[in-house]
């Protein structure tokens, strides 16, 4: 099944939400199967946001990225990269519905606590920025009573 890379931004960690959005996915069905917690670098967030490379914004984002740690996940499940984002919200939190995470717990685009992959190719490739060692496989009792 789909995989997608989830990120709780240096704010989220700061601002103590990381129970809280590993709950959501953890509730929703998603399973983990990668996790750490790291001072990331500028060098490693300027390939992870290479795609916005000339962006206005892109010092400041690579700045507020490295300011702190970060919780990179992987989680995996039905439609994880679509339903993820979904569940992360639209870029800007004024513009996320209650309910989501940015919804719930942010306002401002360069603060909105939580990443997530916007494609399927786009989230392998960041799992395997992330996690070079790869990830772990285990078999889930739960998955026999979330899917049919
Ligand atoms: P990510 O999940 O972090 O990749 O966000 P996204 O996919 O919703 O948005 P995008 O990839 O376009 O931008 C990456 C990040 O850059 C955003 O999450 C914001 O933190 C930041 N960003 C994007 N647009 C702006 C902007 O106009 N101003 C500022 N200050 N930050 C921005
Ligand atoms: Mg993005």
């Amino acid at each position: 099944t789909e995989r997608t890379y989830i990120m709780i931004k240096p704010d989220g960690v700061q601002r103590g939400l990381i129970g809280k959005i590993i709950t959501r996915f953890e509730e929703r069905g998603y399973k983990l199967i990668a996790l750490k917690l790291v001072q990331s670098t500028e060098p490693h967030l300027e390939k992870h946001y290479a795609d916005l490379k000339g962006k206005p914004f892109f010092p400041g984002l690579i700045k507020y990225m490295a300011s702190g740690p970060v919780v990179a996940m992987v989680w995996q499940g039905l439609d994880a990269v679509k339903t993820g984002r979904v569940m992360l919200g639209a870029t800007n939190p004024l513009a996320s519905p209650v309910g989501s995470i940015r919804g719930d717990y942010a306002l401002a685009v360069g603060r909105n606590i939580c990443h997530g992959s916007d494609s399927v190719e786009n989230a392998e490739k960041e799992i395997a920025l992330w996690f070079p060692e790869g990830v772990v496989q285990w078999a889930s009792v739960a998955e026999a009573w979330i899917f049919e």
